[in-house]
């Protein structure tokens, strides 16, 4: 299955799915890395595995619809299967939905539908739970809203600070995107026909 895979910042999400590429048996192929930024750290693990990259940035366009225009051609010239937004901290805009959606899932550092939006780890620990997590979701409109497809829980340390409960959401969450791309490029999935929020995985 053709991956393309949209970061913005320093791409180990990127990275792990790039490493896993290299053994057929997983089944995906990430065939394209476009970015927001130019200065995104996930376009150099692109570049050192041989990946084109493309930098579709915001400012570069006269309005929001317009990126969306552009990002969205920028995704669709590879013809990709499944779109991964890897720490992309964007929301994707309705003509990349028209065009991609159903076939574009997010990684988020929560349990979702708790702590949606960028400070998901700050959120979770100013709350006080004790069990967080990464959630693999299909993208919809909303921030963080899709219909979950998988999910890992993390425990929550005492003396954590945002940065230590994150790196330990995302040494659980690349395993888990890892694992769920490679399921989804190998079977496909589905929708329960009675649930349209509950994901099938084969
Ligand atoms: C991940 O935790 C992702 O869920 C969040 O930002 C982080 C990106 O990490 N939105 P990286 O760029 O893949 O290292």
């Amino acid at each position: 299955a053709r991956v393309v895979v949209l970061v913005s910042g320093g791409g180990t999400n990127l990275a792990a799915l790039l490493r896993a590429a290299q053994d057929p048996a997983w089944g995906a192929d990430v065939v394209a890395v476009v970015s927001d930024r130019a200065d995104a750290g996930g376009l150099r693990h692109a570049g050192a595995a041989g990946v084109p990259t493309t930098v579709v940035a915001l400012a570069d366009h006269p309005d929001r619809a317009a990126w969306d225009v552009a990002l969205t051609d920028a995704v669709t010239a590879a013809a990709p299967d499944l779109v991964v937004l890897a720490g992309f901290m964007r929301l994707v805009g309705p003509a990349f939905l028209a065009r991609l959606g159903g076939r574009v899932v997010n990684t988020h550092p929560a349990l979702s539908p708790s702590f949606p939006g960028v400070r998901a780890p700050a959120d979770a620990l100013a709350y006080g739970v004790k069990i967080t997590g990464a959630t693999v979701l299909l993208v919809d409109e909303g921030v963080d809203t899709g219909a979950v497809v998988a999910q890992v829980a993390v425990p929550v340390l005492d003396d954590d600070d945002v940065e230590s409960l994150h790196e330990r959401i995302k040494a659980a969450e690349r395993p888990l995107l890892v694992d769920v791309v490679g399921r989804m490029a190998r079977h496909g999935w589905s929708v329960h026909p009675d649930a349209p929020r509950k994901v099938l995985l084969p």
